[in-house]
Formats: structure tokens, sequence, C-alpha cells
């Protein structure tokens, strides 16, 4: 083309190959919180180590049939050993601040009495770390790792779970106290409530709608107990939940899909905002439910007024939108990613932003977790993903426009820092911005980790 190049719009080339890495021109505030995410159980490894209990996840990955390939988390990214280094490659990101969660049975083995000071160190030395590295600590207390001995008791069909929750939490706060600024302390309630109990995909892998919802109101109540916990302890922390929200459209016209896409919006979103924000469950998936569900008969005098304790955040995680049928059915009209459920479609992440903070009110808000897997592979020192780039760019671009929309959006964090055990799927989808070689353990930044360090040097994509 030589020299040629000017006044030519690139868009209006039918061969031009889209570049993932094209800049939008789109700055965000100052002091932006850029940050990226994991989970214990699909990092640590060391199962055994320093005397960890046991947990559902390691009983459901170790039984026949539950995890692709028959995968587990005993090893995992061995983060457990390697967190050092793990660490000093969030620092060449230049991560602002990195999610982590923390594993129940590494501070009671059996989930309750009293904590382990060997786990509490791990946690104590990962949260100096980054603080020496600049980074803010954000900790999730519950990551669905539950203590097996607690699930031999009822698990969270037990009310008295949601109390050892609360006692697990009050350990940690103390021992943690003001080096970690924000906590969340359920992360995806929803997905214990659907992949745990009501498909049963995952730990601990029942088919029981009656127990399912009996379930949600105990994490809820979990969630509460937990808060009024942080506050008892008189540390200024902030705390909030960390909720899975999609966003849902009726997949055609008429009264009938409106009225499916209401209910449904009530079992997968209204459900544990209402509840937290409102301090009341939605009438219709009551109403749903019925009077003899054993969610509502569990439900005691006061339990909403301890779920609706004032949080300081929401930490709102968005993959895909769900679109529903009449029938109250799904269907896909997006191209979907690796992950069968998920369909790509940034604007879901500006609808669900700007539609929480429009009706829960006007508080802070972190998105905790967005991200995709796709097909890596290493190619020497490299591996090629300009998919996650696209999708990740386009997310932060819906992100502007909210935040450009009055939306008071502080942080976003990448989901994951790292490959990682994707539960059922085991190891075979890959999440991270960082590959994993899991044969050797090495890790070898993708080529959108290199695009998202200068994302956040420029603070802007
Ligand atoms: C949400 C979960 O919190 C996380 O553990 C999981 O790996 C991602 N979604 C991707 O499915």
């Amino acid at each position: 083309l030589g020299g040629c190049e000017t006044g030519s719009d690139p868009d209006s080339d039918p061969n031009r190959v889209p570049d993932p890495e094209h800049r939008l021109g789109l700055r965000f505030p100052d002091g932006f919180g850029w940050g990226a995410a994991t989970s214990a159980y699909q990092i640590e490894g060391a199962a055994k180590d320093d005397g960890r209990g046991e947990s559902v996840w390691d009983t459901f990955s170790h039984t026949p049939g539950r995890t692709r390939g028959g995968d587990t988390g005993d090893v995992a990214a061995d983060h457990y050993h390697r967190y050092e280094a793990d660490l000093d490659l969030m620092r060449e990101l230049g991560l602002r601040t990195y999610r982590f969660s923390i594993s129940w049975s590494r501070i009671q083995a059996d989930g309750t009495g009293a904590p382990n000071q060997r786990g509490l160190d791990f946690y104590r030395r990962l949260v100096d770390g980054l603080l020496a590295r600049d980074i803010a600590p954000m900790a999730t207390l519950f990551h669905w790792d539950l203590p097996q001995s607690l699930q031999d008791g009822g698990g969270w069909e037990s009310r008295d779970v949601a109390y050892r929750f609360a006692d697990y939490a009050d350990h940690v706060f103390r021992a943690l106290g003001e080096n970690v600024p924000v906590w969340l302390t359920i992360n995806e309630p929803k997905t214990v409530v659907q992949n745990g109990y009501l498909h049963g995909h995952h730990a601990p892998g029942h088919r029981d709608p009656g127990a399912a919802y009996l379930v949600a109101h105990h994490l809820q109540l979990a969630h509460g107990l937990a808060v009024a916990a942080l506050r008892a302890t008189g540390n200024s922390s902030r705390i909030g939940p960390a909720l899975n929200l999609h966003p849902c459209y009726p997949a055609v016209e008429g009264a009938e899909a409106a009225a499916a896409t209401r209910l449904y919006d009530g079992y997968e979103n209204r459900l544990y905002l209402d509840s937290i924000f409102k301090g009341s469950y939605p009438t219709d998936v009551l109403d749903d439910l019925g009077p003899q569900s054993r969610m509502v008969r569990a439900i005691h005098d006061g339990d909403l007024k301890i779920i609706s304790a004032p949080v300081d955040l929401l930490a709102v995680q968005y993959y895909t939108p769900i679109y529903v049928t009449p029938g109250g059915g799904t269907e896909h009209k997006w191209p979907t990613s690796e992950a069968n459920w998920q369909q790509i479609y940034p604007d879901g992440m500006y609808d669900i932003l700007t539609r929480v903070h429009r009706e829960y009110g006007d508080l802070p808000l972190t998105i905790t977790e967005n991200g995709l897997p796709t097909p890596d592979t290493l190619n020497g020192d490299t591996v090629d993903d300009p998919g996650r780039i696209a999708f990740l760019r386009d997310h932060m671009a819906a992100a502007h426009r909210a935040i450009r929309d009055g939306v008071p959006l502080e942080s976003y964090h990448v989901w994951s820092l790292m490959d990682n055990f994707e539960w059922a799927e085991g190891y075979d989808q890959r999440w991270g911005l960082i590959y994993v070689d899991y044969p050797t353990q090495r890790r070898v930044l993708k080529r959108s980790a290199h695009w998202y360090r200068r994302v956040i040097a420029d603070n802007g994509v």
C-alpha cells in the first residue's frame, strides 16, 4: 500500500482481520481498580498440607464420573507452594487489586472449633505479599469448598451451618484484620443452589428442588451473619456479597414470554438482590415455590433483617445473558464460548450494571468476575489468545459506558488470573490471563496478559 493508507477507512475493508488490540480511546476514572480473580480450590492444590481438612469438592472430584477426566484440585496450579512467584507475576501485570478466596477447611479442618494457625498464616503471607507489592487484597470467605464434616451434618440444608460460617468468618476477620480492605461473603450463592442442588453437576451433587431453595435461604442468612460478625469486630474494612447476575430477556415478543422472563429473573437475580437490598424475598418467587416449600417454611422471623444488614458494596459477576421462551425455557441468541452456557454479549454487562444501580441504590459496585475460556496452546514461549482480548475489551467498553452513565463502578477483575480447575470441567477449559503448563507448573503470560498490562498502564482501552 506504500504510503496510500491515509483516507481509507479500515472498517470498510471486507478482508481486514479485526484487530483485537484496536484501541477504543476510552479512559477510566483515575484510580480505577484493575484486577484479576481466583479461588482457593481452583488454584491452591496442597490438599493435605498444614492441617487442611477435606471439603465437599475433594469428595466430589474424587467420586468417579463427577469431573471431566476425573480431574481434581489436589495439585491444581500449586499456588499454595508457588504464591510468591505468582505475586511477582501480578506485580508484573501491574494489578491494582487481586481477588482470592479463603479455604474454610484450611482454617477449621472440620468447619468448627479453634482456628488452625498454619492455615491462617498462609493467607497472612499472601496478604502481606500483596500489600508489599501495592496490590489491594480482596478476599472471598466462601467459594464453594464447604468442609466435608459440615456437609455430613446436612451442609447448607442445615440452618446451623450459617452460624458456623459466621464463626469461621470471625476467626478470619480477627487474624487478617484491616489488611484486607474488602471482604466478600459468599461467592455466587445461586451457583451452589442451581449446580449443587438442582442440576447436581457441582458438589454436593444433589438434584432436589426443595433442598435447593432451602439452601438459598441459608446461604443468604450466612451472608448476613458474616456482615454482622465483621461489624462486631470493629474492623473498618468493607464487605458485600458477590452475586453472579444474569440479565434476562424475552426470546420473543408477547405477553407470555414477558411473564416467563419476569419469573426467570426472580430466580436468577431478585431472589438474591431483593433479600439483601430490600429486606424481602420476591413474592412471585415465593408464590411459585409455595407456602409448603422447605424454603418458605424455614424463614424465621428476623431472618430478613439479618440478611439485609447494610453492606458497603455490591460485587457483580457477569458472563452471559439469558433469553427466556414463552414456556419458561431458554434459548441462545449470540455466539457461544467454549463454555456451552456462555453467550458472548457485552451489552449485557451494561444492562446489569445500570439496572442494579437504578433498582438497588447508590452503592459502589465492583465487577469481581468477567472472562471466557479459549482453546489456548503453548507455542514456545507464547500463547496467542486474541478471542480473550476482544472479549475483555468489549466488556470493558460496556463497563465504561455504564460509568459514563453514572454507575459508581470502582473496579473490574478478570476471571481468571491464571488457568485453573474449572470445577466439573476440570482443566480442559482455560480461563486465565496466565497459561499454566500443568505437567511442569510453568507460567506463561498469554498475549491477553501483555495486552491487559497495557490497559492498566494506560488506565483505558
Ligand atoms: C464463576 C465462578 O465463581 C468461578 O469459580 C468459575 O471458575 C467461573 N465462574 C467460570 O465458570
